[in-house]
């Protein structure tokens, strides 16, 4: 076996079951960008601490870069009986420094420490990338928001007309979770900002090498307090997993807005031709197929994020081989959402909306019941009773097949004295939502400070 790491006890190589079963060559081999930068680091810490002469470490340097380039360019590949990521470079180091000095580099580190920051690494690199999606997409949102100020539509609760609220609120709702998803990364980088380079296999190294000159060069912010837990904790992996689950449900909750909205029944919005797709059979069709994609792979980002934990959770201290299962499903959720996220930012971009629709149903289902009730309030009805009146009219107004705003006076004092016909003041869909003008409600003047609140919260991040 060309590349083992691990030959010396062994009188046989490993079974061919057990190396097809060990390899993991063709998902970690994406780590191999990282596993070089580890190593020059290493490298590094090893010149200091006196176990490579500066000749030896810019020969090392330079093989190394030899490899990154070659990894880069694809000329560089696992072979098939390369166990891992790590003994494939290490073969690929011995082909390119010679025997001697590339059989050095493995001094002080193990698989085990190496392979906890390495995934660090992509993790953190990946993280940039998404949070950069994630920003594009509330700027698509923002945009619509601006591009519809003051258009409003029906609100629901349980799905039902509730109160109409303005798109623009509405469509920044869907914003707010997505800035606290980039919070979440953001937080989540301090945490996954520590090496455990220098642990080796679980107990730390004799040779007094500096894990914190490790950490600077890979741009971490320091070692890991303790060997045992830097070589076997998995928590920054899940919560990373977490975060990206919590991403793809924030963006499923959108999507099945949108899946609903471009129904027939709704024909709220509609998708533009590149953003949608057709039927095999039927030639009318223009399905939603960026938001049930979404919406169908949330599943799946939810899967990565159970599996993994099902992976941790029985694990004793401190390294076992069960680990290797972590990579597998953050890259998948990686991957997913890097597909996913400029696909839903596109569609998102290019939604138009049917304003006058919207408009329409805004009342409909009485829906500025509440308004009444709160009209009846500030002229001095409790609301017990308020409520009450209110309710009586949408029973009247009912039984009649008629919408609030069409009763007539007489029918508005059958139900109450109170009902007066300046009632009226407050039976349109714009003067309901501008006078919901507290913090956070939804007037125009209030929803246009949010939006002003939204970009700069987007952007210091
Ligand atoms: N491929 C392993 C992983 O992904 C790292 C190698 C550690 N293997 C070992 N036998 N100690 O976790």
């Amino acid at each position: 076996n060309r590349g083992s790491l691990w030959g010396g006890r062994f009188a046989s190589g490993p079974s061919p079951e057990l190396a097809a079963l060990s390899r993991s060559t063709h998902f970690d081999w994406a780590l191999a960008p990282y596993d070089i930068a580890g190593s020059h680091a290493h490298a590094t810490a090893l010149e200091r601490a006196g176990y490579l002469s500066s000749d030896e470490a810019l020969r090392m340097h330079a093989g190394l870069d030899a490899l990154a380039a070659a990894v880069s360019e694809g000329r560089l590949l696992p072979a098939p009986d390369d166990e891992d990521v790590h003994g494939a470079l290490e073969q690929a180091l011995i082909a390119e420094v010679g025997a001697e000095l590339g059989g050095k580099l493995r001094a002080g580190r193990s698989r085990n420490d190496q392979i906890a920051t390495l995934v660090r690494l992509y993790l953190l690199d990946h993280s940039r990338t998404i949070a950069r999606e994630i920003v594009r997409l509330i700027d698509a949102i923002v945009a619509q928001a601006e591009a519809h100020p003051d258009a409003a539509m029906p609100g629901r609760t349980h799905l039902q007309h509730a109160q109409p609220v303005l798109l623009a609120h509405h469509l920044q709702a869907h914003a707010w979770p997505l800035v606290r998803d980039l919070e979440r990364l953001r937080d989540w980088t301090a945490r996954a900002r520590v090496s455990p380079y220098g642990g080796g296999a679980l107990a730390g190294s004799t040779l007094g090498l500096d894990p914190q000159l490790v950490a600077d060069e890979l741009g971490l912010e320091r070692p890991a307090e303790n060997s045992i837990d830097g070589t076997a904790a998995r928590d920054v992996v899940a919560e990373f997993a977490f975060i990206t689950a919590m991403i793809g449900v924030d963006l499923s909750r959108f999507a099945e807005e949108i899946i609903l909205w471009n129904t027939r029944e709704f024909g709220f919005v509609t998708l533009d031709d590149g953003y949608s797709t057709g039927s095999s059979i039927m030639p009318q069709k223009k399905n939603p197929d960026i938001a049930e994609l979404a919406r169908g792979k949330s599943g799946r980002l939810i899967g990565n994020l159970s599996g993994l934990m099902a992976t941790l959770k029985g694990l004793p201290l401190a390294y076992n081989r069960d680990l290797q299962e972590d990579k597998e499903p953050v890259f998948d959720s990686v991957a997913t959402l890097e597909l996913v996220l400029p696909a839903f930012a596109g569609m998102v971009a290019t939604l138009r909306f049917d304003t006058a629709r919207m408009a329409e149903l805004a009342p409909q289902g009485f829906s500025l019941a509440t308004d009444v009730a709160e009209w009846l309030v500030k002229r001095g009805l409790p609301f017990r009773e308020a409520h009450e009146v209110s309710g009586a009219l949408v029973q009247a107004c009912e039984t009649r097949g008629i919408e609030l705003d069409e009763a007539g006076d007489e029918l508005l004092a059958e139900v109450s004295p109170a009902l007066t016909p300046d009632v009226r003041e407050v039976l349109s869909v714009a003067g309901s939502v501008a006078s919901r003008d507290g913090i956070g409600g939804t007037a125009p003047v209030r929803v246009a400070e949010q939006r002003a609140d939204l970009v700069g919260r987007t952007q210091s991040l």
